[in-house]
């Protein structure tokens, strides 16, 4: 009978959410559908955490794309074991990068597959190289940028979704962006449709792109943020226990004096 009344209870609430997630959906694509509006990110606020599968279609973002341009100096690609990857992953992932590895004989940069244990390396060998072929601009380090730059992961991804349908290299200036730097931005579209295949099956559209390397950019500048929020929600919740377990002794030891 308590069973029962449980489970009925437990129905009613399942049929509330359901109904507070409809009504909130056309909300939530409202605000999608405007260009460069960020999402609602999971890793926000006290209690956020990171959609690690979000993440790791992020890096594949940032692997096709972004590496291009941009290293994560700051990375081993060891680190992203933290992404829920298993060392023959990481072992994948690093070999399937070519990094620079000195000069030969010719003065030649020579390159090699990477291993688990080097850092995520710009592409170019100098800044000067990378300000050959970026006009101008070196692309910058990307290991901690949503921790640098300010507004954070939503400016990023307003950058990444915010440039005009076929954007061209204006005089010197850049492409027109409104969320660049004075409204232009060295940096050329960079997410197309399709631009990358996501192992998960996951449609890969240049706004799920962008949603997708923010979070992963997001989680490689804090990547140890989830821990310690856990931490703090278990030290927190220790701490009332300890001050309830006193106020109990408090009253108890003292209980014979009020008498
Ligand atoms: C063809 C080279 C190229 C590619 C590919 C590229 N970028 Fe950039 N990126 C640049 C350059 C150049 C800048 C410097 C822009 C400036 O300062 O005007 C830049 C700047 C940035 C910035 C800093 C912008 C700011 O105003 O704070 C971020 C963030 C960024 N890129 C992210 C990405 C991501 C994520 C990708 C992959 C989806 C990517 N980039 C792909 C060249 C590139």
């Amino acid at each position: 009978m308590v069973a029962c009344a449980a489970a009925r209870s437990v129905r009613g609430v399942r049929l509330v959410l359901a109904g507070v997630l409809l009504l909130a959906a056309p909300g939530l694509a409202a605000a999608d559908s405007k260009p460069g509006a960020p999402p609602a990110w999971s890793f926000n606020g006290p209690l956020g955490h990171f959609d690690l599968e979000s993440v790791q279609r992020g890096y594949a973002v940032y692997a096709a794309v972004c590496s291009a341009c941009h290293g994560l100096e700051q990375v081993h690609f060891s680190d992203l074991a933290g992404m829920g990857l298993k060392v023959e992953d990481i072992q994948a992932l690093s070999a399937a990068r070519q990094i620079a590895d000195g000069l030969d004989a010719q003065g030649r940069v020579q390159r090699r597959p990477a291993r688990p244990d080097d850092r995520i390396l710009s592409p170019y060998v100098s800044p000067a190289a990378a300000r050959a072929a970026n006009g101008g601009v070196v692309p910058p380090d990307l290991s901690r940028i949503v921790m640098v730059r300010p507004g954070g992961a939503s400016r990023i991804y307003s950058l990444l979704t915010g440039y005009a349908p076929n954007a061209q290299w204006q005089d010197d200036r850049g492409f027109r962006n409104p969320y660049g730097i004075n409204n232009f931005t060295a940096m050329p579209p960079p997410l197309h449709d399709g631009g990358v295949q996501y192992a998960d099956g996951t449609a890969p559209t240049a706004t799920q792109q962008a949603r997708d390397v923010t979070t992963f950019l997001a989680w490689i500048s804090a990547p140890h943020q989830d821990e310690r929020r856990r931490l703090g929600v278990g030290a927190g919740l220790y701490l009332c226990f300890l001050a309830a377990l006193f106020m109990i002794l408090t009253r108890r030891i003292w209980s014979h004096v009020r008498k």
